[in-house]
């Protein structure tokens, strides 16, 4: 699945806030969660949520938590969005956009069941890797956006990277890593946490995961 179909409609599951969607309005500042999903259960987020694999399988799998991806490719969250129109999951949306700007501007504090950021983009280059996404920045937004008793759960192939994920999450005296889960084996090509996990484990290449709970003091909750 890699050409957007425009036949699809994705009114309900995609978020494009410049375009200003009716069936999608919703209060601009911050996310009125009740509003956008039309109940009041739990909200998972997804970071880079690319074809929403993720997304797809994990809203099925669990009808009674809502799911957002946000991600940065127009391209990859209308694919994302018709995957889970076609699949007709109304607890999980995709919002276009930097997760920079969406996760600082609009999603409110101690809001989130879980935060998910899977196989985020490596940048290989010495000179590139400013442009990681994983930063002090994001995980005190995450911080900041995880209701106490929430959840992290983080995996990459790349060892560096993860290393370096590992270090900043621990530097919050918030985040509590917990044993990460265990690789499953999968029954069908589509039981795979993300497609990036689906490709390399197929290529056999190690994947590193992570899962932290998240305990503010009472004086940061
Ligand atoms: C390597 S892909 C992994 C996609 C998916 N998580 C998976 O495992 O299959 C990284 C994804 O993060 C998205 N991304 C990169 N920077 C982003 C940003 N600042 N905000 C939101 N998404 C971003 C990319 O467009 C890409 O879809």
């Amino acid at each position: 699945m890699s050409r957007a179909r425009p036949t699809i409609d994705v009114s309900s599951h995609l978020i494009e806030p410049e375009a200003r969607q009716a069936a999608l309005e919703v209060a601009p500042l911050p996310i009125d969660w009740v509003a956008l999903f039309g109940n009041e259960h739990p909200v998972e987020l997804e970071i880079g949520s690319g074809k929403g694999l993720f997304l797809a399988n994990a809203a099925r799998a669990n009808p009674d938590r809502n799911y957002l991806g946000i991600e940065i490719s127009r391209k990859y969250a209308r694919l994302a969005a018709e995957r889970l129109a076609k699949q007709g999951l109304p607890n999980a949306k995709v919002w276009a956009g930097d997760v920079r700007d969406v996760l600082a501007r609009r999603i409110p504090d101690r809001s989130l069941r879980a935060v998910h950021v899977y196989f985020p983009d490596p940048w290989w280059k010495k000179r590139h890797k400013k442009r990681r996404i994983f930063t002090e920045a994001l995980v005190a937004q995450i911080g900041r956006t995880l209701r106490p008793g929430g959840e992290l759960h983080v995996a990459s192939d790349v060892e560096d990277y993860f290393a370096s994920i590992r270090e900043l999450v621990a530097a919050s005296p918030h985040f509590h890593e917990r044993p990460a889960p265990e690789a499953k084996a999968p029954e069908h090509d589509l039981d795979y946490l993300t497609n990036f996990e689906r490709k390399y484990r197929l290529e056999g290449r190690p994947v590193y995961r992570a899962a932290y709970d998240y305990r503010p003091t009472a004086a940061s909750s």
